[in-house]
């Protein structure tokens, strides 16, 4: 099913994307993650261009990281070429910032357009642009925010390795990349990754509220408790044992541990978990249907 769980950011992600000029549609979060990421591993800020709507966020993104933000995408010089566009609005602000992108794809139609819309197919992108077809799209979660995420990547099977090459290296600028083969995964990845660190979240919240329950003061507990999650991530991820192993390690016979676990299995907290993760698939879905659906209506 995936394929590559690849590379940290590296030197702006190797030659790939050497020289090759970036536009960002959209300087929120998400785009900002990236674009500090872009410029951190040593992507000159002159190569990066930014469209967005609100002044605040171009001058934050101009002092920040220097790059060239402007309001609007005609406001972009007709000669500046881009050798990748990023599409990093919210979805449902994706067929406006598309439509107001029109004569810039024209003038790149061989560029490809890499989308972390979620919910927004590869058809209904095309559609969107009137008919780009180099679309790729990925799924990026909020640890990219610090440089620690981890973002699904999807790319047709028609489409040029290159295209994926470009996409692979600027998601790459802020964590690690997880290439899937059929774009129905994406709405896996979206319930494992992309809301995954709501599940992490969940876990801190409880174990902080019975380290408090238990006697601990609130910033004892909390911690504790975040410090014991990242340990465990970072074990597991150092590790060639799978998790259930490093468990069974920790979880001495008639120990502490055996009687917290048998309390989660008796609780069947694994099945609740994976219930959860299936619910947040299922509405992945449910919300690109329902995208398909306005854009269907609208056109
Ligand atoms: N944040 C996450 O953790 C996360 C994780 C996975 C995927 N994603 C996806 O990433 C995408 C971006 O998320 P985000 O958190 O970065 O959102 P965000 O902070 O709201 O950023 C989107 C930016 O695009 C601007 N914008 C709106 N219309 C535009 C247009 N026509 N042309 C250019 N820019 C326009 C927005 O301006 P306004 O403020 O005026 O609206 C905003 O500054 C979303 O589709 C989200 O689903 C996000």
């Amino acid at each position: 099913m995936t394929a590559s769980a690849d590379s940290p950011a590296s030197s702006a992600s190797g030659n790939t994307l050497a020289g090759r000029h970036i536009l960002f549609i959209g300087g929120g979060n998400m785009a900002t993650a990236m674009i500090s990421g872009l410029v951190e591993s040593g992507m000159p800020a002159t190569q990066i261009t930014v469209v967005e709507p609100v002044a605040a966020a171009r001058q934050s993104l101009a002092d920040k990281n220097g790059v060239a933000a402007f309001p609007d995408a005609a406001s972009i010089g007709e000669d500046r070429q881009f050798g990748a566009i990023v599409l990093a609005v919210k979805p449902q602000q994706a067929a406006a910032a598309l439509n107001a992108c029109q004569g810039l794809l024209r003038r790149h139609p061989d560029t490809v357009l890499i989308s972390i819309a979620a919910g927004l197919g590869v058809e209904l992108l095309a559609r969107m642009s009137s008919g780009h077809r180099r679309i790729v799209r990925a799924m990026p979660n909020t640890p990219s925010l610090i440089g620690a995420g981890i973002s699904g990547l999807f790319a047709p099977d028609d489409a040029p390795p290159g295209d994926r090459a470009i996409a692979h290296a600027i998601l790459a600028s802020t964590g690690q990349v997880v290439s899937v083969d059929r774009e129905d995964l994406i709405d896996t990845v979206t319930a494992v990754s992309g809301s995954g660190p709501a599940y992490a979240f969940y876990l801190m919240e409880a174990m902080i509220e019975a380290g408090i329950s238990g006697g601990l003061d609130a910033a004892a507990a909390r911690e504790l408790a975040l410090q014991t999650v990242k340990g465990a991530a970072l074990l597991a991820l150092a590790s060639d044992e799978p998790p259930e192993v490093l468990r069974a390690r920790v979880t001495s016979p008639a120990g502490t541990t055996a009687a917290a676990v048998a309390v989660l299995e008796q609780r069947q907290v694994k099945a609740g978990i994976c219930e959860a993760v299936r619910a947040a698939a299922a509405r992945s879905k449910e919300l690109s249907d329902e995208a398909k659906a306005a854009q269907a209506s609208a056109s």
